[in-house]
């Protein structure tokens, strides 16, 4: 990824001396099969972190529940001591047990213990970002999230963690928690087809939180729609970097993570920070709907 050449290509999460670079990388994909267990290949995973802070990349996303402790413990053993400048960003409220069985993990000693994991397998003795991931089916939608963001508070006074995060939220579990205290982010899914979070996203850029889209180029389901792969065809590019295109355009407060298990795809998805996408594509992108997706 090329240096950054404008204030454009960068964030400072609000009331902190972070900054990252926009396009960042997210790390669930380097786990086994749905993000569970360990990679086939763990020497490409590693080659996979490595090369994601090569290619100036200052931005991860994780979580110990991918594996579970798989990713982070890959994280560690690939770029650990970290380089400066370099912002881990982790989520608790959800623990993986046994044989691909995931529980909520809300309680007191549930955090504290998913906290502690995270500390451990990453190999740090504090935690920059930790998004409090609710929603279903963990928590039912819109349910209060001052329980959980109160104990993850009491955490972060410990010296735990820095900053703090939500993620699956819905808009007003965002104003309960930025009643609570400073968030920096919120992590919720949201592509070129699916932009339930549209209204949010734009209160979020005035309060100068960044919005974190997993799933952008979609997740489970790839995005395939032939408006894409038309927009594709005539800028040059690949559908899936103008789907990261079009999200890092949508607004300056977007923070992308885009999940990969492959050197390649990485390049590809790193060199969509470079495209502008004119304005008559956007507009055809702007009015794509889940519908327009071929399945
Ligand atoms: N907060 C939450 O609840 C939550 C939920 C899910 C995910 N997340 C976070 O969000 C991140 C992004 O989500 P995600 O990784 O699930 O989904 P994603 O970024 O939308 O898509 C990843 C999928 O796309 C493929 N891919 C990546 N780049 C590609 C390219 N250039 N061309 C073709 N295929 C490509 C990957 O396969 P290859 O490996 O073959 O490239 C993988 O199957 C995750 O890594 C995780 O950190 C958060």
């Amino acid at each position: 990824m090329p240096t950054p050449k404008t204030p454009q290509d960068q964030f400072t999460f609000p009331k902190t001396s972070i900054t990252v670079r926009r396009m960042g990388y997210g790390a669930m994909r380097l786990a086994g099969s749905h993000s569970w267990g360990p990679p086939n290949d763990p020497e490409n995973a590693v080659a996979v972190l490595r090369e994601v802070i090569a290619s100036g990349v200052n931005h991860i996303d994780t979580a110990d529940m991918y594996g579970p402790h798989v990713v982070n413990q890959l994280i560690k053993k690939a770029l650990h001591p970290y380089p400066a400048g370099l912002t881990i960003v982790t989520k608790v409220g959800a623990r993986r047990l046994g044989e691909r069985k995931v529980e909520p993990g809300y309680s007191r000693e549930q955090l504290t213990e998913e906290v502690h994991d995270n500390l451990r397998n990453l190999g740090v003795d504090v935690l920059d970002v930790v998004n409090l991931r609710v929603g279903k089916p963990l928590m039912p939608i819109g349910a209060s999230i001052e329980e959980p963001l109160n104990i993850l508070l009491e955490l972060k006074e410990q010296g735990l963690i820095r900053h703090l995060g939500v993620s699956n939220v819905t808009p007003g579990q965002v104003a309960e928690a930025t009643k609570m205290t400073d968030i920096v982010c919120v992590q919720n899914l949201y592509n070129v087809t699916n932009r339930e979070d549209d209204s949010l996203i734009d209160s979020l850029v005035e309060e100068g939180i960044a919005y974190v889209p997993y799933f952008p180029l979609g997740g489970f389901t790839p995005l395939q729609s032939s408006i894409l792969d038309d927009a594709a065809k005539t800028l040059g590019v690949s559908p899936m970097q103008i789907a990261l295109a079009w999200v890092l355009q949508r607004s300056p407060n977007m923070l992308l993570i885009p999940g990969t298990s492959s050197i390649e795809h990485l390049h590809e998805n790193l060199a969509a920070a470079t495209i502008t996408i004119p304005a008559e594509i956007v507009s055809k992108l702007d009015a794509m709907s889940a519908s327009q997706l071929t399945i």
